[in-house]
């Protein structure tokens, strides 16, 4: 059978961490597929002479390369909003599947790209939008399907977690860690989406988008971040015999459902008040199965690429089984009532 072609648009931190995973892993991929895959093309304008870049066509017109024939999936790991959609919609109205860890991109421009998607039957796959390596969007697609999910709350912005822990644990200075986790490969390129917020409200929508079947809401999620916390406050947690988290909290109530984000006091003795450096965690709470936990890295090339692969390995076999119509789709809004459901303020 022919390779699966694919084009990585980004050789940043997690393109690149992509890009290293699908070449050394390259066997036991195509064990698992039963299909090679071949990267064709790369997008990306900085020079990376620490990877091997053998073989694959290197430009920085990422319009031009995702209207090329021989790509069958893009990777879309350039970040931002602007470029990254305009193209990941060219990418969709060639008929490319996509692959992505933007959930910026996703949570401010879902509604369009995924209704793109459907009409032009292609998918798009984030599960490295979300907790990083946890694979929470395919249990959320998938593990949990049978229940109705009641709430979620979730450390899901590693940078924060990271600065937090410091914090308390070495009485490091918040800008000093701030820095560190720059360095470190986890924070966003705008590092204040990651301490006021805004990075766990983007996963926040998605997660909720998920688990009620509700379009993608972004400015309706309450968003408080980190940065007015100081070593005081969080010592006096403490003290208290609590722990200061960033959580990220979607309920479902009578009247509608509740979406926020902002610093928890949480008990030292509940696990997710252990949830300690650049892990992320996320607790479902779901009426069938009860409670679950998912625990792991949330950010950082590893655990990112980790989620971006498993994408591209889902994706493969859906090609490899023409299209199967029983393939999750990673966001469906349900025509039901839950989509028109109010968010409370
Ligand atoms: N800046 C993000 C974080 C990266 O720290 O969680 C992973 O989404």
């Amino acid at each position: 059978m022919k390779p699966v072609r694919l084009a990585i648009l980004g050789l940043g931190t997690v393109g690149g961490g992509a890009l290293k995973l699908l070449q050394e892993n390259a066997a036991e991929i195509a064990r698992r597929t039963g299909r090679d895959i071949q990267i064709t093309h790369v997008g990306t304008r900085r020079p990376r002479p620490d990877l091997n870049l053998d073989g694959i066509a290197q430009s920085n017109d990422l319009l031009s390369i995702v209207r090329q024939d021989n790509v069958d999936i893009v990777i879309e790991v350039i970040g931002g909003t602007s470029q990254a959609h305009d193209v990941v919609l060219e990418a969709i109205r060639h008929g490319k599947h996509v692959v992505t860890a933007n959930k910026a991109l996703l949570a401010e421009h879902g509604n369009e790209l995924f209704r793109e998607a459907e009409q032009h039957n292609v998918q798009i796959a984030f599960e490295a939008a979300v907790a990083g390596g946890i694979p929470i969007i395919k249990v959320m697609r998938e593990g949990l399907a049978a229940n109705k999910i009641e709430w979620l709350a979730g450390i899901i912005n590693g940078t924060g977690n990271f600065i937090l822990t410091e914090m308390r644990d070495k009485g490091r200075a918040f800008a000093d860690v701030l820095k560190e986790a720059q360095e470190l490969g986890y924070a966003e390129a705008d590092p204040t989406f990651d301490v006021e917020g805004i990075d766990a409200a983007h996963k926040l929508t998605l997660l909720a988008s998920i688990a009620f079947g509700i379009p993608l809401q972004f400015e309706k999620v309450y968003t408080e971040g980190i940065s007015k916390l100081t070593a005081q406050d969080v010592n006096y947690a403490e003290e208290l015999g609590y722990r200061i988290k960033h959580l990220g909290v979607a309920r479902r109530l009578a009247h509608g459902i509740e979406l926020r984000v902002h610093p928890t006091l949480i008990p030292e003795s509940r696990l997710i008040a252990n949830v300690n450096g650049v892990k992320n965690a996320v607790l479902v709470q779901s009426n069938a199965v009860g409670p679950t936990l998912y625990y792991g890295a949330g950010a950082g090339a590893g655990p990112t690429a980790s989620a971006v692969v498993a994408d591209v390995l889902d994706l493969v076999r859906f090609i490899s089984t023409q299209n199967n119509a029983s393939y999750v789709p990673h966001l469906a809004f349900q025509p039901d009532a839950l989509a028109d459901t109010p968010i409370l303020a």
